[in-house]
């Protein structure tokens, strides 16, 4: 199989960066396709510690990278990661970096919406702040600015009032000042030099690269349950994040999906509000939040810790198709001396296998744990599975049994080559 999109299978943060990186050493070119810089990817290369948010994480590897048609992209931003990577040593060209030049802009106006609405709202989403939602919004609604418009003073000046028209009563309504239509055009011209080198159409470049037998590698922010049709909706993010979503927000069609690798903490964690059906309160829970560093990477925000759940992780099985998946964290769990996972739910007297829809069922849910012998060795840094305590084998074995996909990668530290392979998503 060609090519491998790497998506995350819970509610993100399951530590897709490492994988992606890992995996980029076999890939020709890493494509982003969806979300905006509320993705937040934490790559460890010996001493050096590179925090990415938009840029795809094979850049650090001098890979190919390509920022899709699907993404949102705050041109601020963007320049900003650059210049951080270049602090790092790692120079970005355009010979190295392509910019879609049909994805949708963030601007500042979409982060004071999404802050202001955050800060009146009564039952927050908790979003990251970034403008990601308001952005998308105006992408459905027709009046986003793209990175191509950078390039046409005409078509910005008249997309900026077109803007504004939508803009202006929304922020009069939230008590926000209105924004200088003037100010935002000379914003925008005097960042068109920085980013358009970047720009490209990314779906030619990808389609004679697929032409060419060469390997892609979807890299895909956020995770399943997070995805605007398919999470838990509304505590969701503002697009696709589905594997499925690979195909239309690169513009390379479905069949060059490839491999789907399921990114999988061994327990649960989510950040900002909604359901979460095994969430613990207890030592266990800020057990697995301290050795885990359950931090967001973007926000900094204490994430929300609990059991792994098997229930949730089948239900994004078959979401988003996944062949296999890689495992993460299991270190995080060394020395706790009783494990449970969730195999279903209960609510008023009903069994459910998945979860369910309704805002009110999903509050209802009580979990239904299976519960196993946990393991006092440490698994961190393990390169085999022989080097794992046999009750940790036995977690992997049962977890794929209950979610009905094999593992094919076991990462077992923040480091590059802290990973055991058991199946090359390239080769299957
Ligand atoms: P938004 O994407 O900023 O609109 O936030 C919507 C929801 O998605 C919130 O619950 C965020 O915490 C969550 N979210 C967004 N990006 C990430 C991420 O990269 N990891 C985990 N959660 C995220």
């Amino acid at each position: 199989m060609a090519n491998v999109t790497v998506i995350g299978a819970q509610w993100g943060d399951e530590g897709k960066g490492k994988l992606v990186d890992w995996l980029s050493n076999r890939a020709d070119v890493v494509v982003r396709f969806q979300g905006g810089h509320n993705a937040g990817h934490t790559l460890v290369v010996g001493d050096q510690v590179y925090k990415l948010s938009l840029l795809p994480s094979g850049v650090v590897q001098g890979k190919l990278s390509v920022i899709g048609n699907g993404v949102v992209v705050d041109p601020w931003h963007l320049v900003e990661e650059i210049a951080k990577l270049g602090s790092q040593g790692v120079t970005i060209t355009p010979d190295l970096l392509v910019l879609a030049d049909n994805a949708c802009l963030i601007l500042p106006l979409h982060r004071d919406l999404d802050q202001a609405r955050e800060a009146a709202a009564t039952n927050k989403i908790g979003t990251t702040g970034r403008g990601i939602g308001p952005a998308y919004e105006d992408k459905v609604g027709r009046r986003a600015i793209r990175v191509a418009d950078l390039a046409d003073r005409e078509a910005l000046e008249a997309k900026i009032d077109r803007l504004l028209a939508h803009h202006t009563p929304l922020r009069r309504g939230l008590g926000l000042a209105d924004v200088d239509a003037a100010g935002l055009l000379a914003e925008l011209e005097a960042m068109a030099p920085r980013i358009l080198p970047f720009a490209r159409p990314a779906w030619l470049l990808l389609d004679e690269i697929v032409k060419s037998g060469k390997r892609v590698l979807f890299e895909g922010a956020q995770g399943a349950l997070l995805d605007v049709d398919h999470g838990t909706y509304p505590y969701v993010t503002s697009s696709n994040t589905v594997a499925g979503q690979a195909a239309a927000g690169s513009g390379l069609g479905p069949k060059g999906v490839g491999y789907v690798l399921g990114i999988v903490k061994a327990y649960t964690t989510r950040v900002g509000g909604g359901p979460f059906p095994t969430e613990l309160f207890d030592a266990v829970g800020e057990h697995l939040g301290t050795v885990g560093k359950e931090f967001g990477t973007v926000t900094g925000r204490s994430r929300r810790c609990g059991w792994f759940d098997a229930a949730l992780v089948r239900q994004s099985v078959a979401l988003n198709g996944i062949s296999g998946i890689a495992l993460t964290k299991l270190d995080v769990l060394d020395g706790l001396p009783r494990l449970k996972i969730c195999v279903g739910y209960r609510a008023d007297g009903q069994d459910f296998s998945y979860l369910p829809a309704g805002l009110k069922a999903q509050a209802a849910l009580t979990p239904v744990y299976e519960e196993m012998d946990g393991w006092s060795e440490t698994t961190q840094g393990a390169r085999s599975f022989r080097d794992l305590p046999a009750n940790a084998v036995k977690y992997v074995r049962r977890i794929e049994e209950l979610i009905g996909a094999p593992v094919a990668l076991l990462s077992t530290s923040p480091q590059r080559d802290d990973t055991i392979l058991v199946r090359d998503p390239f080769q299957d």
